[in-house]
């Protein structure tokens, strides 16, 4: 038996490599993230920001030493960069994208790209038209672990894959935009885009056979409120599986696995962040690849691809492509179909 090694990430150096300068649409959570993380790892450049207010807009470029302060989002896509990071909430990525795009920018747009497929079309076929990059901003892809699990995939190491599971789990009822349905808050949207990704990497062309979630209510907004959690089965004509559930009630233990015939793949916790890849053998043997679990300040991984490909003169990343996106985007709205609120 031939000796058996993981292969090591394929990730470029941080620091060398083009550099973007990039423009920051929106101050919220991930905007700050984001701009930590490439400040602090990389050579790409934030030269703008933007805001639905000046005030926020200077404030932000004060704390983060970005050169220029736009107090609109019309203003910040016809500033003097060379991409535009979608940074807002869910359903404002689709006009927010839209408005980057149609002023000439590429763009990197936060996850999900857009809660459902039709307007996620609309915003893949504005860029095509234009020329233009667009990726959908799913870090975990970009990260060193995921780099050896698409070689150990593409290795055979496994053996036939025929099952993968993916559960996230976060207490965030208190967290307003997260559960609001107004805002397009909720399980499925939130986190529930990470697990329905992994699916459909690992297993591309899985459809939802089940599904089963449900609204939950919480203080202070009036309804039955945004999904809470839900669980989904997913299957091919090969019977090959997929679990994957997501949960805004409770901390679950947010791993993922891939089960093949020779070996299984295990992301340990929390799956879509930095950590460990273990890959045990049905006779035993485990290999293991260590990453430390950095959370988000590897937020970087994401927009050093951009640049990569941008420079390379790409319109779509290969870890991320559109069709995937869309894929992805489907399998969630097949979910809330099977679960009888297609409007969820
Ligand atoms: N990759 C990850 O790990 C990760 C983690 C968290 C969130 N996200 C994604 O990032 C996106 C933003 O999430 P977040 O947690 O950063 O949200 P957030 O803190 O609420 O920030 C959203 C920003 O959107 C802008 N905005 C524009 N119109 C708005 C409106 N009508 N109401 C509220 N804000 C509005 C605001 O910026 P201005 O006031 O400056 O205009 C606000 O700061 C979401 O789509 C989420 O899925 C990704």
């Amino acid at each position: 038996m031939s000796e058996r090694i993981l292969p090591l990430p394929d990730v470029p150096d941080p620091r060398s490599g083009p550099s973007l300068r990039w423009a920051i649409l929106g101050t919220g959570w991930i905007a700050a993230r984001f701009v930590e993380a490439l400040q602090t790892s990389t050579n790409q450049r934030i030269v703008a920001v933007g805001s639905r207010t000046r005030a926020r807009a200077e404030a932000f470029a004060a704390e983060h030493g970005i050169e220029s302060a736009h107090g609109s989002y019309e203003e910040l896509v016809a500033a003097d960069a060379d991409v535009v990071y979608v940074a807002t909430g869910h359903l404002d990525h689709f006009g927010h994208a839209r408005l980057a795009l149609e002023a000439g920018r590429p763009v990197l747009i936060e996850k999900p790209l857009t809660p459902t497929v039709a307007e996620a079309r609309e915003l893949v076929e504005l860029a095509r038209a234009k020329g233009l990059f667009a990726m959908e901003a799913v870090w975990s892809l970009a990260l060193p672990r995921y780099s050896v699990v698409r070689q150990v995939l593409d290795s055979g190491m496994l053996g036939e894959v025929v099952e993968a599971s993916a559960n996230l789990g976060e207490r965030l009822v208190d967290h307003h935009r997260a559960m609001d349905p107004a805002q397009g808050g909720g399980a499925m949207n939130d986190i529930g885009t990470y697990v329905m990704m992994f699916a459909n990497e690992v297993l591309p062309g899985l459809r939802v056979t089940a599904a089963h979630g449900m609204r939950h209510a919480v203080p202070g907004i009036a309804g039955p409120g945004a999904i809470g959690q839900f669980h989904a089965l997913l299957a091919d004509e090969r019977d090959r599986l997929a679990t994957v559930s997501a949960s805004m009630l409770a901390d679950t233990p947010t791993a993922a696995y891939i089960a093949g015939t020779e070996a299984t793949l295990e992301l340990e916790a929390p799956f879509y962040q930095p950590g460990p890849v273990v890959v045990r053998f049905h006779d035993g043997e485990e290999l293991r690849y260590d990453e430390p679990a950095l959370a988000h300040t590897q937020l970087f991984w994401e927009a050093l691809e951009v640049a990569r490909c941008i420079s390379e003169g790409l319109t779509e990343s290969p870890l991320r492509p559109l069709a995937q996106t869309l894929a992805t985007l489907s399998l969630m709205e097949q979910a809330r179909e099977l679960m009888g609120d297609p409007a969820a």
